[in-house]
């Protein structure tokens, strides 16, 4: 089996490189010249724990190759894996632009039969037209089957997921019958449940399986938000609804909301995609609303316990998304370095991996430190916003010690109130009773 990967984005690298490990032999494609230059001088573009090892391993086994020559990724391909961008569009639907013309590609340089797989998050019917596309598109004397194929790796753990994953959805129409058995036999190895279904439900899981992990965290958070008024901790509450085996304990973790390339945009695709056919999705609109408000709650709160932020230094600890990544799209770190600047404040920012990409996102008044002492030297507050371990393993008497007023808003619940009062620290976090 020859197989392609459209697009070296996060998903398809992983995907590309995690198939070669299994004895697959695999070309990556990408439209992006300098990309596909890093990668061919065994680089990774994206930090990924444990990715950058995989592909030079796979390179140097002659299993993994990348290239920006269309013909040479598609023209042998069996299968093509397609892994490129489907972002949000001001509506909030999806643009697929990078999903048509992948296809247009494929159609153009394919010279043997193929099994288009798509692993992009898109919108319930895209397969449906994929296969159309394609179709009309393709040389006639040549044949084409469409899967589903959706991807459910997280972030900074994705090499994991992917050898480990819960389970593998493959949907196909009933005349792609053999295209899915080739998929599935692919996946065998890895010995993780398998279901197979049409092609608009497997679309429909990826969709709804983020929208209710997205539901739970907006859901945690609006119950945190509720604790500390009426004096309950959070941390006794998450762990005492989550002995509910129906509940479940994973996805609990109240802070200041989800961020990233995927619950972000596909909650707001799936509005829309209800929206389409006259239904109103009341319910993720309002998770959607509660995380806009969260992401904006550790600012209140220094307004509360700092006092007017005007001329005051703060210190931003964590920038990206989540920690084990360097991304920082729709990260809550975004949203409140605008709003203390904003406010008058000098921020001061660190993060262990993820400060070139903030560099490129956020105000230029940001300023950056090489390591979380020196952002909280003289600082009159610091924010908590990535739970990276660099950070959790930092006592708040160093807080103490270095800051010039110890204030701690603490966005991820990285720190025990019992600790902040052992440290004398002004302690301030989601969910439980401040420490003053
Ligand atoms: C998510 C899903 O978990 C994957 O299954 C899915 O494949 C992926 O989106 C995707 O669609 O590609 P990811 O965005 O990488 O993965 O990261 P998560 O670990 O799910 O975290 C997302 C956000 O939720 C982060 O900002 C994290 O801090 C936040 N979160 C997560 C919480 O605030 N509380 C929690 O309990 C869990």
């Amino acid at each position: 089996m020859n197989i392609a990967v459209a697009g070296t984005g996060y998903v398809g690298l992983v995907t590309g490189t995690c198939l070669a490990e299994m004895g697959q032999t695999v070309v990556c494609f990408d439209v992006q010249k300098e990309k596909i230059a890093a990668l061919q001088q065994r680089r990774s573009p994206i930090y990924e724990p444990g990715l950058e090892q995989l592909i030079q391993k796979n390179m140097s086994a002659g299993r993994l190759s990348f290239t920006a020559d269309e013909k040479k990724a598609y023209g042998e391909a069996d299968i093509v894996f397609l892994a490129v961008g489907t972002p949000e569009q001001e509506d909030g639907s999806a643009n697929l632009t990078y999903i048509e013309e992948a296809v247009r590609s494929i159609a153009r340089n394919m010279e043997k039969d193929v099994i288009i797989v798509t692993k992009s998050t898109v919108p319930v019917g895209t397969n449906e037209r994929i296969r159309q596309m394609m179709e009309r598109l393709k040389p006639p004397f040549l044949r084409i089957s469409v899967v589903s194929n959706p991807e459910f790796l997280r972030e900074g753990s994705a090499i994991h997921d992917w050898f480990y994953g819960d389970r593998i959805v493959i949907g196909a129409s009933k005349e792609d019958e053999e295209a899915v058995a080739v998929v599935a036999k692919l996946y065998e190895p890895l010995g993780i449940p398998m279901m197979k279904t049409d092609l608009a439900s497997a679309e429909m899981i990826k969709y709804a399986s983020n929208a209710f992990l997205a539901t739970k965290i907006s859901f945690i958070n609006e119950i945190a938000n509720i604790c500390e008024k009426v004096g309950a901790t959070i941390d006794d509450v998450a762990y005492g609804i989550g002995l509910d085996k129906r509940i479940g304990p994973q996805f609990l973790q109240a802070g200041i909301g989800y961020g990233g390339s995927c619950f972000p945009k596909d909650t707001k695709a799936l509005v829309q995609i209800a929206g389409n056919v006259q239904h109103r999705f009341e319910l993720l609109e309002a998770v959607i609303q509660v995380n806009n408000k969260q992401q904006s709650m550790l600012v209140e709160k220094a307004k509360q316990y700092v006092g007017c932020l005007r001329g005051k230094k703060i210190a931003l600890l964590g920038l990206a998304f989540k920690p084990n990544t360097d991304d920082v799209r729709e990260a809550a770190s975004l949203v409140i370095a605008n709003q203390l600047i904003g406010e008058g404040a000098t921020v001061v920012a660190y993060d262990p991996i993820a400060v070139d990409n903030a560099k490129k996102h956020f105000p230029p008044s940001v300023q950056y430190a090489d390591a979380i002492i020196e952002a909280i030297r003289g600082a009159d507050a610091a924010f908590i916003v990535t739970e990276w371990d660099e950070i959790k393993r930092t006592p708040l008497s160093v807080f103490r010690e270095h800051m010039r007023t110890p204030i701690v808003l603490d966005g991820r619940n990285c720190y025990s109130p019992e600790e902040a009062r052992r440290s004398h620290v002004t302690y301030i976090s989601i969910g439980r009773a401040p420490v003053l």
